[in-house]
């Protein structure tokens, strides 16, 4: 097992473990990659009021979201073509998801088949859905992921076209031979080809993804999906975010996708209580993007998200080290989340609030 003592550390070693080709796509964000440098910046801008003899003597970091019970607040973002980090690829990435007590949120765009990852899961798992041009292939996916097991829907809005990440461009961004995308085999759309003078996926996603979605759109997907509940990710307005709940969404996922699509859109810690504000109590807010410490979970958890989704950290513990490597992951971000939350005077994660950012907004306890 490797030892890292901070996601920075595991980073280097991943960068140095990976194909040139896969560290440029994983770890690069679009244009100057300002947006993706922010992400990170903005929570460390947020200084922590802690509160002191508040008998942290016993803590929890449990919670729950949409009905599911979680041990920590963590929720594995979705992530495309995990083979090329390691060969259990998405596999690997749900056992220690669920071992972990965490949630897994699986990427249309996986080189495993849903029904293979939900099988090994061993817990809930939620899938993310890209709307491809042809509505009868993503009723397929929907369906899909519906019979597999899947717990809820992810869709993803935040891109009409892909960012353009200039890593990619400069790699020839594809996939091996035989590595295809699984779950669009029955499509026949499971090949993601070099393109001369352009990363392969965005050729494959303006040709194949739809840009052209509305409001509408969401609407039909949830007359597809049914009982199952739909997430809208990729939002940064709190307009954006009340219009996703009024038009059926369960949930929101403040996101800017890791700053891969628009560089210059705010870091996500810079929207998200206002987000929270515009969407009220009755749905979950949750938010990703430049997480990288325990303490940073616990901003987020302050400014009033329901729990984090963990992105890139978890490609390095997969590459790293397979499933062991994640769960490495997942474990150390626990163990730095408990430390912040005693340090922070917090004894459940009911007890982070916002006071804990902005203690003149809050009445003295
Ligand atoms: C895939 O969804 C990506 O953003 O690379």
């Amino acid at each position: 097992m490797t030892t890292f003592l901070n996601l920075a550390e595991l980073a280097e070693i991943a960068r140095q473990r990976l194909k040139p080709m896969a560290w440029a796509y994983y770890s690069s964000g679009s244009g100057d990659e300002t947006t993706l440098a922010e992400n990170e910046r903005a929570w460390q801008r947020r200084a922590v009021h802690y509160r002191v003899l508040a008998e942290v003597g016993e803590r929890s970091t449990a919670t729950s979201v949409l009905g599911h019970d979680l041990a920590v607040p963590l929720i594995v973002a979705p992530m495309a073509f995990q083979g090329l980090a390691h060969p259990d690829g998405e596999l690997a990435t749900a056992r220690a998801a669920s071992a972990a007590g965490s949630l897994m949120t699986l990427s249309t765009l996986a080189t495993e088949s849903i029904e293979d990852v939900v099988a090994a899961a061993r817990g809930p798992l939620w899938f993310q859905l890209y709307i491809y041009r042809d509505r009868d292939v993503t009723a397929a996916l929907v369906e899909r992921a519906r019979a597999a097991g899947a717990r809820a829907l992810v869709l993803t809005v935040d891109a009409p076209l892909l960012g353009r990440r200039e890593a990619d461009v400069r790699t020839g961004f594809h996939l091996p031979d035989d590595l295809p995308i699984k779950n669009l085999l029955p499509a026949g759309h499971e090949r993601l080809e070099a393109v001369a003078g352009d990363s392969g996926l965005a050729a494959y996603v303006g040709t194949l993804l739809d840009p052209d979605l509305g409001w509408k759109d969401l609407q039909w997907l949830r007359g597809v999906a049914g009982e199952l509940p739909v997430l809208v990710k990729g939002v940064v307005r709190p307009d954006d975010a009340r219009r996703a709940v009024d038009h059926g969404a369960a949930g929101v996922i403040v996101s800017n996708h890791g700053g891969r699509q628009l560089d210059g859109a705010p870091a996500t810690a810079d929207v998200l209580a206002p987000i929270v504000d515009a969407v009220g109590a009755a749905s979950p807010v949750l938010v990703d993007g430049g997480i990288r410490r325990g303490v940073d979970v616990l901003r987020a958890l302050a400014l009033g998200a329901k729990a984090v989704l963990i992105g890139r950290p978890i490609l390095w513990g997969l590459a790293v080290d397979g499933e062991e490597g994640v769960a490495a992951v997942l474990e150390h971000l626990r163990e730095e989340l408990d430390l912040a939350m005693a340090l922070a005077g917090c004894r459940s994660i009911d007890e982070i609030d916002r006071g804990l950012l902005d203690p003149g907004a809050q009445a003295a306890r």
